[in-house]
């Protein structure tokens, strides 16, 4: 009955070239390690962020003077209400550990080389996306924090030479963070972002499965095919050899998103910042004023910079770098295990520099903080400046014909 069933679909829509072209029949190299379970991670936060998003609009109210009572509804009134929140908080917090860990694979194994260029970029696009959905929800709940970390950030653009000031008061829709604001944002939030992401992920993937992925060795194993089944002697498929690992992946990330959602929600003020849990009050500035973890690298090197609106060109430019990283990268190789100690040291160096930004843009600045800042910060834009030079010099090893397992 099943066979009749799917061969009626299949006469009227292509369900079985599907499944074969993306799963079962989707070679993938059989060497993929724990740095290839992100990816599959981040479209299982992505669903968690999609459905829990909705339960959560059924109760809250985007208006200025309800919604901080209404994310205290949900918590302490809705049945479950607390649970929907904090995993959506959470998830927040948790999409960007897997996805800064998606990424940091990608340059570990140069996985943005020719020829996933578009895999990458539609990759940076979804990031961009993934930072104006995260910062627009933290302007919801109507906090101290999401209203003053929203002035402070819209208060950016007005840095822009003559365009600034009426920029900024477009984005917030008055003359300072207001009612407007609050709907526009939860518009954006709830409705036109996702489907921007949706849509993104489907392009990230479907550009993947063009090219095939890489894996830890770079090799692309496209070019050593069985003669008579035109299959790639090194891949599996998909089906089930990954999503059955995926599944061990996805158990482990449950285990630890449990430990942080029952336990300790708000990660010690890392998560849900403690000045968000009392409602915005335009006339009362917290006294430190820091956006979410996944934003401080960029907010140190904003304000390592004296000059203001220097100072947005170089946020600005430190994300541009990322996108830039297919043609800056010259080496023979891509993956780290064949390059030599230049692109290792330079790779190690911006790790410790995009870390200590992090941490730094969430202390208060003093001459000494801001001062260490601009090191890091002249290391983050050496590491990809200075790539065209320093991938050419760097001493590569031979890369293998076939993928090695351990
Ligand atoms: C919502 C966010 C994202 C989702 C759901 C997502 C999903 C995926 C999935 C399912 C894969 C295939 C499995 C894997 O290789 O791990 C993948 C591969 C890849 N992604 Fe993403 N991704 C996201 C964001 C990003 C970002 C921000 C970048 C980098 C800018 C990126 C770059 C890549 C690259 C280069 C590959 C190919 C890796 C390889 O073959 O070695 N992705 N992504």
């Amino acid at each position: 009955m099943i066979k009749s069933l799917v061969s009626w679909i299949d006469d009227r829509f292509p369900l079985t070239k599907l499944w074969n072209e993306h799963l079962a029949e989707y070679y993938a190299p059989k060497n993929f390690n724990f740095w290839y379970y992100f990816g599959s991670l981040a479209l299982l936060v992505l669903v968690i962020q999609i459905l829990t998003g909705i339960f959560l609009t059924m109760n809250y109210k985007p208006d200025a003077t309800l919604a901080f009572a209404s994310v205290e509804y949900i918590m302490r009134d809705v049945n479950f209400g607390w649970l929907i929140r904090y995993m959506h908080s959470t998830g927040a917090s948790f999409f960007f550990i897997v996805v800064y860990l998606h990424m940091f694979r990608g340059l570990m194994y140069g996985s943005y080389k020719k020829p996933r260029e578009l895999v990458w970029l539609f990759g940076m696009f979804l990031y961009l996306c993934l930072m104006a959905e995260a910062f627009m929800g933290y302007l919801l709940p109507w906090g101290q924090m999401s209203f003053w970390g929203a002035q402070v950030i819209i208060s950016l653009f007005g840095a822009i030479p003559y365009v600034g000031e009426t920029l900024s008061l477009w984005i917030r829709g008055d003359f300072v963070v207001a009612d407007a604001t609050l709907n526009r944002f939860f518009s954006l939030h709830v409705i036109a972002l996702p489907i921007v992401l949706l849509g993104l992920v489907v392009a990230h993937i479907i550009a993947l499965h063009e090219v095939g992925s890489n894996n830890p060795d770079g090799v692309e194993i496209k070019k050593n095919k069985d003669p008579v089944t035109h299959i790639p002697v090194d891949g599996i498929p998909f089906h089930p050899y990954y999503t059955v690992k995926d599944i061990a992946g996805v158990a482990g990330f449950l285990i630890i998103f449990s430990l942080v959602l029952f336990y300790m929600p708000e990660m010690g003020g890392y998560f849900l910042e403690d000045a968000n849990f009392v409602p915005a009050d335009p006339l009362k500035t917290p006294v430190h004023i820091a956006p979410v973890w996944y934003f401080t690298p960029f907010y140190a090197i904003l304000r390592a910079v004296p000059d203001k609106f220097l100072g947005v060109v170089a946020m600005g430019g430190a994300v541009a770098m990322l996108f830039l990283l297919p043609w800056l990268d010259r080496s023979e190789v891509k993956s780290i295990r064949y390059k030599g100690i230049i692109f290792k040291t330079a790779l190690t160096l911006f790790v410790i520099s995009f870390v200590g930004l992090g941490y730094l843009g969430m202390q208060p600045s003093t001459p000494v903080s801001t001062l260490v800042a601009q090191v890091f910060s002249a290391i983050y834009f050496g590491f990809f400046l200075l790539m065209p030079l320093y991938s050419q010099w760097d001493q590569t090893k031979p890369v293998p014909e076939r993928v090695t397992m351990p």
